[in-house]
């Protein structure tokens, strides 16, 4: 391919993606044309999701936007005449998978030349990535990125019938799309994005090059979709954001945030609120007091700290404190007596000293969490701390990891072993991996049970004994 031919994709830019103009976001509305709606007739499409759940509602959108073109889910990939990969950037390992998977169904475009091979999502959004995919990916006819998910319609035309390889990235602040059509993965609980983007920046994070600028989405969207949702009988919403509490700062006619919309959310009267993503910093005391006062806001909290050294937080551009986490975290358990606390940690950031990671695990101890997925750092290209001086050797990086996770282990069991003897109420997922007869689902405190039922019970909440609390798990019987 000549250099020319590589010059006319719009490719992102990480430079361009970090700028914060502060231009207004533009809201748009999709609308299928008419020329796309019969594209996908007698054709298939699969989509393969990776990392967040921000993708995982994304993934509905691109399914609900397929479906719309007529095209149906497939069950194989062999059958399929579209597979989009639905990509994460967020650590390295997570990048190289992909790559193995481009790898892998490089076969089925050789057995059926017209499928359309298409890489979405994060990993589309970095420089290097698109690159790669020019040079060494040929057989990737699709690339589009965060920003420009409406389009795709327009995208599989041109794939399919000019045969062109389509490869559109923006690298913009992110506008703000409704009337997006989607294929929900679930019947009875769903994803509710709130907001996109992210403006916190923590030194280490890829998020805010590939998912834009903070904004909010209006209430009344959000309450329409919420609506919506409870009339077709969904038991549970979670709503969506990389940093919830950050709700409705961006308004500028509006003093509406994160507090009032769980608190209104809740008169609508679904049985179960969740959230995520919460950024330590941003959570106020009115969030607190529509957790306490809420009947629908579940009591769980997942507040990632990320280190609880002081000095590798400042680095790590988080804005708070190991003491003013802990205090934040004490008033959240005073204002909701028994919530259920998870978070996230990274060890072996760049500079982290014994000493350092030591103060992680005093913190850990302190707070007493019943959860935590814990990291390796991870060197992203383009962030900050990708040119921090990093001298620790990996060995001892990893043996921070299994150390830590001794002890977030210890806190998986005493959170599950105070539910013991209680009944509580499950929302039943679906059945065990390993026995048909066995039930499958989560409590109020997200705490995961296993219990003899019958199949119809998926999607009700159904009150359980618990007899039995293990690490990752509990055991019960209906009552
Ligand atoms: N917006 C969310 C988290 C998004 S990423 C939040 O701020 O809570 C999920 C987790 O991945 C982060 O909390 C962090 O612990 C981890 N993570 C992000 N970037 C990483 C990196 N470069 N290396 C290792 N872990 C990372
Ligand atoms: Fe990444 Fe920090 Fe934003 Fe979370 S808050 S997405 S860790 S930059
Ligand atoms: Fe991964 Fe992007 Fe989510 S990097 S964690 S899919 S926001």
């Amino acid at each position: 391919m000549s250099k020319i031919d590589i010059e006319k994709y719009f490719k992102p830019n990480l430079q361009d993606a970090r700028k914060r103009n502060k231009t207004d976001v533009h809201e748009l509305q999709f609308e299928l044309q008419e020329k796309h709606q019969n594209i996908g007739y007698l054709k298939t499409y699969q989509i393969h999701t990776y990392g967040c759940q921000g993708n995982e509602a994304d993934s509905e959108i691109m399914a609900g936007i397929l479906e719309k073109m007529g095209f149906t889910k497939a069950e194989t990939e062999d059958e399929s005449d579209v597979i989009i990969l639905n990509t994460c950037a967020i650590r390295e390992n997570a990048e190289n998978r992909i790559w193995g998977e481009l790898g892998r169904l490089k076969a089925y475009k050789r057995r059926n030349p017209n499928l359309i091979l298409g890489l979405a999502g994060c990993m589309a959004q970095e420089e290097y990535v698109i690159e790669r995919v020019l040079k060494t990916y040929q057989h990737v006819d699709l690339v589009f990125g965060t920003h420009n998910i409406y389009k795709l319609p327009e995208y599989i035309e041109t794939s399919m019938f000019s045969k062109e390889r389509v490869i559109e990235v923006y690298s913009q602040e992110g506008d703000i799309v409704e009337n997006l059509p989607k294929v929900r993965n679930h019947t009875y609980k769903a994803w509710v994005n709130i907001m996109f983007g992210c403006d916190e920046f923590c030194t280490y994070c890829i998020v805010p090059y590939t998912r834009g600028k903070e904004r909010s989405r209006h209430k009344d969207e959000i309450f329409k979709e919420v609506i919506e949702l409870k009339e077709q009988g969904y038991k549970e919403i979670t709503l969506l954001g990389q940093n919830v509490n950050a709700y409705g700062k961006d308004f500028k006619d509006m003093d509406y945030t994160f507090g009032d919309l769980l608190s209104d959310l809740d008169q609508i009267g679904i049985e179960r609120i969740r959230f995520t993503t919460s950024h330590p910093h941003d959570l106020d005391l009115k969030t607190m007091h529509a957790m306490r006062d809420g009947k629908h806001i579940m009591p769980f909290f997942h507040l990632p700290v990320q280190s609880g050294s002081n000095r590798v937080l400042k680095k790590m551009n988080r804005h708070y404190t190991k003491e003013s986490y802990l205090d934040k975290l004490n008033e959240l358990k005073e204002n909701v007596p028994g919530i259920s606390v998870t978070t996230d940690i990274i060890v072996g950031f760049p500079g982290e000293t014994e000493e350092d990671f030591l103060e992680t695990m005093d913190l850990v101890e302190k707070a007493d969490f019943e959860g935590a997925y814990t990291f390796v750092f991870s060197k992203r290209e383009g962030t900050p701390a990708a040119s921090f001086e990093d001298l620790t050797p990996e060995d001892e990086k990893k043996d921070r990891l299994y150390r830590l996770n001794e002890v977030i282990n210890a806190g998986y069991l005493r959170g599950n072993q105070r539910f013991l003897n209680q009944t509580v109420s499950v929302l039943v997922d679906g059945v065990s991996k390993h026995d048909e007869n066995i039930l499958a689902g989560y409590t109020a405190h997200n705490k995961l049970v296993n219990f003899k039922g019958d199949k119809h019970l998926i999607g009700s909440i159904v009150s359980v004994k618990i007899t039995e609390a293990k690490t990752w798990f509990l055991l019960g019987e209906a009552v």
